[in-house]
């Protein structure tokens, strides 16, 4: 694995706002928490959605998702533990395992399935939502099935780890890249007592969900199962984390898009009519 140093910021970003996130279900009865609601949206342009899921009890998430539709966005899924198989009206099939991502542009429209293959033990991770351009939600779908083994990792001097899905840091590149909302997606761990920094531009919408331990942001503390969203400063080059103990979290940043946002259930789009147009083209069929 690669050691790198990391950069030495000029001004790390503070915490604006600590966020406990909605619990809720999903799919046929998957119990989640909804930390990135549509109240964020804006805020969080290009970020739709987050939701974490966690268990060992299988009565949580066997269900799964069955049958459902996307239209105008993409989907991010990020298996910390657990297998997950998906299954689209495309005819394509994959199994997400541990540590792995699978990135789906539902663009013009996908019906898919996400259903555990598990019959116990732990299923927990995120799946977040990333907006697309208006020039883009109609483009063809595509995805694509990261193995946890095809995405990038470093160490850092001070032993932190950081498993970069998208984006840039530290000068390890990630294994996705969008031109248009240039996302950020990066996993870490942090050992008692050490500091973390990365880059990234002032203009992006940033935030972070710590899944073990608490880190500080400044002197804010940020636990367990809470977002922080960092707050937008011009000086401000990135941020710096701190752990107290063992931590772990995900830090995501992305360059809003600047456009309407009207979603209705799973579709997103940029006007009422677009969203009546999505509905009549799926009761028609036109996703299939
Ligand atoms: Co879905």
């Amino acid at each position: 694995m690669n050691t790198v140093n990391q950069i030495t910021l000029n001004q790390s970003r503070g915490v604006e706002r600590i966020i406990k996130g909605v619990a809720t279900s999903d799919g046929a009865g998957v119990k989640l928490t909804r930390v990135l609601t549509g109240k964020l949206q804006h805020r969080l342009d290009p970020f739709l959605m987050l939701d974490a899921f966690g268990s060992d009890n299988p009565d949580d998430y066997i269900a799964g998702f069955p049958d459902h539709p996307h239209r105008g966005f993409e989907t991010v899924t990020y298996m910390l533990s657990g297998r997950m198989r998906h299954r689209d009206n495309a005819g394509h099939e994959g199994l997400l395992e541990q540590g792995g991502v699978q990135w789906m542009t539902a663009g013009r429209g996908i019906i898919h399935s996400e259903i555990p293959e598990q019959k116990n033990g732990v299923m927990e991770g995120f799946q977040l939502w990333l907006n697309l351009p208006a020039k883009r939600k109609m483009a063809e779908p595509w995805y694509r099935d990261i193995s946890s083994k095809e995405i990038p990792e470093y160490v850092t001097t001070e032993n932190v780890t950081v498993r970069v899905i998208a984006g840039m840091s530290n000068g390890v590149a990630g294994v996705v890249t969008r031109e248009e909302t240039e996302p950020m997606y990066l996993d870490i761990h942090l050992p008692t007592g050490a500091s973390f920094s990365t880059a990234f531009p002032a203009l992006h919408n940033a935030f972070i969900y710590v899944y073990r331990g608490t880190v500080e942001v400044g002197d804010t503390p940020v636990e367990s199962h809470r977002m922080g969203i960092l707050s937008n400063a011009p000086q401000a080059d990135g941020v710096t984390l701190t752990a107290t103990g063992d931590a772990r979290l995900i830090l995501i940043a992305g360059r809003p898009l600047n456009e309407p946002i009207v979603q209705y259930g799973p579709f997103v789009m940029n006007t009422q009519e677009e969203i009546n147009q999505t509905m009549d083209d799926f009761r028609n069929g036109h996703f299939a």
